[in-house]
């Protein structure tokens, strides 16, 4: 099957973090068109004799990994993961993401948390100086939607990034539900100046599940351009 040149990048990346890949190693799977090529390069080196066991981050990953018949657990069975490789939806320099475009953020957040690195692959398009030009997504609970979504208007302003916050809906206008069942609001917030403060003050808004800033998290983001995979940050020395 031919890919796009977008798809080729995003390839090269993916194969990129598969070389870091050792039998007897501990994966987190993650969420995405980008991730999805991940999980493609392990299945065929599994097929090749690679051992590994994989933590998906969605259903849909994990439907993934089980058509190519990778070893699947969770993290209830294995809490510590060497390992998990993302897609992101941004970057900046200092290795800061937004990611939840696809509603997978909770659990993407979990599982990378859980591993002694996460390493996220992506092409230079996700690239910016300042995060914010994607739609930050922030899943959240149903009850008492209203008052959350005040909170989080509020936080935004006092943080310097005041902007439109809408539910996520789908083509035929239902709301988006995360795999937990619970809603996903994208908040157009064109720069955000301060994403530490930012974080700290979504976490502390009772019915706000999880934001999708990522921050401390990747040990480094492998960019794909047509000059090759670039390495931001530093690969895991000692996986
Ligand atoms: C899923 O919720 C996201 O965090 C994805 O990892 C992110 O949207 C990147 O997806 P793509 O690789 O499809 O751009």
């Amino acid at each position: 099957m031919s890919l796009s040149p977008i798809e080729m990048l995003k390839r090269q990346a993916a194969e990129r973090a598969a070389d870091l890949v050792r039998s007897g190693m501990r994966l987190g799977l993650g969420t995405g068109s980008t991730a999805a090529h991940f999980v493609d390069c392990i299945g065929e080196r599994a097929s090749q004799g690679l051992e590994v066991i994989c933590v998906p981050t969605s259903e849909r990953t994990r439907l993934q990994a089980e058509k190519l018949g990778l070893r699947l657990s969770t993290l209830d069975e294995t809490p510590q993961l060497d390992l998990t490789v993302d897609g992101a939806d941004e970057f900046d320099p200092q290795l800061r993401l937004i990611k939840g475009g696809g509603g997978a953020h909770l659990r993407e957040k979990i599982v990378a948390a859980a591993s002694r690195h996460m390493v996220v692959i992506t092409d230079a398009s996700k690239e910016v100086q300042v995060l914010g030009k994607f739609k930050l997504p922030l899943e959240v609970d149903h009850f008492g939607l209203a008052a959350t979504l005040r909170h989080v208007e509020e936080a935004t302003r006092a943080l310097g990034c005041p902007g439109p916050i809408v539910l996520r809906r789908d083509a035929e206008g239902k709301n988006v539900l995360t795999d937990s069942g619970r809603l996903i609001v994208d908040c157009d917030l064109h720069a955000i100046p301060d994403p530490e403060g930012l974080a700290t003050a979504l976490s502390a808004i009772p019915g706000m599940i999880e934001h999708g800033l990522f921050i401390g998290l990747a040990s480094a983001i492998l960019v794909a351009d047509l000059t090759g995979v670039r390495v931001v940050g530093q690969l895991p020395q000692d996986l």
